[in-house]
Formats: C-alpha cells, structure tokens, sequence
C-alpha cells in the first residue's frame, strides 16, 4: 500500500480533527477501524486527518494508524502520586502527537488551560484549546496554544453547523485570535456533518475543522470522512 507523505503523518492545516468523544461506536476495535477510515481517506484525499480516540485506545490506535493521533484530555501533571491523571507524558508514550484541552464537555478554568498548555507543550504536544465564544478565543490566545477550537456548546451534535448558524463566531475568533498570536491556528466545530459547512468555515478563515457526531455517527463514516476532507482544500 502506498505510504502516507509526511503532510498527512504529521500535523498539518487545513486539518481536520476527528473527536472520538465517548461514543459506543468509537470504543476499541471499532474505534481502530475508523482510525484507519481515517487512514485512508487522507491518503486518498491528500489532507491531514488527525483523530482524538478515547483515553484507554490511545496506544492501540497510534500503534496501528500513520496518521496524527489526540488525547481528548491531559492533566496537567508530570510524573509521580497522580492517581487517575493522564499525563502529558503518558499521552507522548502512548504514541499521541497532541491533545485537546478544555473541550467544552471537559470545559476547565483559564488558570487549568494555561498550566495545561504549558505542561503539554514541554511535553512536546501539539495543543489545540477549545472555546465557546469569541472573548474566550482571545483570553486564551495569550497563552500561545497551537490552535483554539471555537465551538458553541449549543450546537454541538445537532448537526446545524456553527459554520453556517453562526458565521460571526468563526470570523470573530479569527480576527480576534490572531490580533492577540498571528501565529495560532484557529478551527472550528459544532455541528459539521457537511462538505458545504467546511466549505464555509474554510471562507471564513478557519484552518481546519474539528467533528465528532458528523462522522461517527454517521451510516457510512468513510463517505463522511471523505466529503468532509475533500472540501477542506477548497
Ligand atoms: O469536538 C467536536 C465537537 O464537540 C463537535 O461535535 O458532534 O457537533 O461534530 P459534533
């Protein structure tokens, strides 16, 4: 089989990240099987799919798929009397190149956010913050993360796309995230099941995407994955 090129293997944008959340359809083997979906149609498409499976796959998953691989969450903690934390250091050993942080249904405090970022990046993960609205984009940008998601909990799963419900967000966090760190990517989330909505969140200035129920929980994760990749170089 063709061998993936280093744009896909590593991290790169316009990317899409795929949240495996705690969904029952993304739980061991067949959480494997829509990694390597996930595999696949990144090589095929030629985008960079990263995907975020649940804690406990972690290495299962970075072991046996080429592409990026997220944890959902870490602590920030080193080494040591932790009990039930997840390390940045675990996640780098289990084969993670980044993480999620304070995802809104994993939402911590500003002060939580910047130690995790800062526990994360020595590390050596690849940080991508979550937000609900425009001003938390900006707080959050001073911390230099690698990218803010910015996600309107009320359109999380409902399959109305932030990208066309609320254009204003996307744009807003954009502009507001790069006034404070041009360097910060920005994504953004909520409900994007389509290649239009990716369509549009690209017009307005995201740099990529991250979805969850759009693919998971769709009859055909493959397809979805592919219609929502192929948009993303538009
Ligand atoms: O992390 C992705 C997310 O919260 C969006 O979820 O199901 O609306 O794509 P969903």
């Amino acid at each position: 089989m063709e061998s993936l090129s280093d744009e896909m293997t590593q991290l790169s944008f316009p990317l899409l990240l795929i949240n495996f959340k705690a969904y029952r359809e993304t739980l061991g083997r067949p959480a494997l099987k829509i990694a390597s979906m996930a595999e696949r149609a990144a090589r095929e498409n030629e985008v960079c799919i990263a995907v975020a499976p649940q804690a406990v796959d972690l290495r299962l998953i970075a072991e046996a798929v080429e592409i990026p691989v997220f944890a959902q969450h870490v602590d920030p903690v080193g080494y040591g009397r932790y009990t039930g934390h997840i390390s940045p250091e675990a996640a780098v050993d289990a084969g993670c190149v980044g993480t999620l942080i304070s995802h809104s249904e994993r939402r911590l405090t500003l002060e939580l956010i910047e130690k995790t970022i800062e526990r994360a990046s020595e590390a050596g993960l690849t940080t991508v913050v979550c937000a609900d609205t425009v001003e938390r984009c900006r707080a959050i940008a001073a911390y230099a993360p690698s990218a803010i998601a910015v996600e309107p909990p009320e359109l999380i799963g409902t399959g109305i796309p932030v990208s066309k419900a609320k254009p204003e967000v996307v744009s807003g966090a954009v502009k507001a995230v790069k006034e404070v760190k041009a360097e910060v990517r920005v994504l953004c989330g909520a409900g994007i099941t389509r290649g239009v909505d990716v369509e549009a969140a690209v017009t307005l200035g995201a740099e990529g995407v991250l979805v969850a129920s759009g693919v998971v929980k769709a009859p055909d994760p493959y397809r979805a994955m592919v219609e929502l990749a192929s948009a993303m170089r538009t």
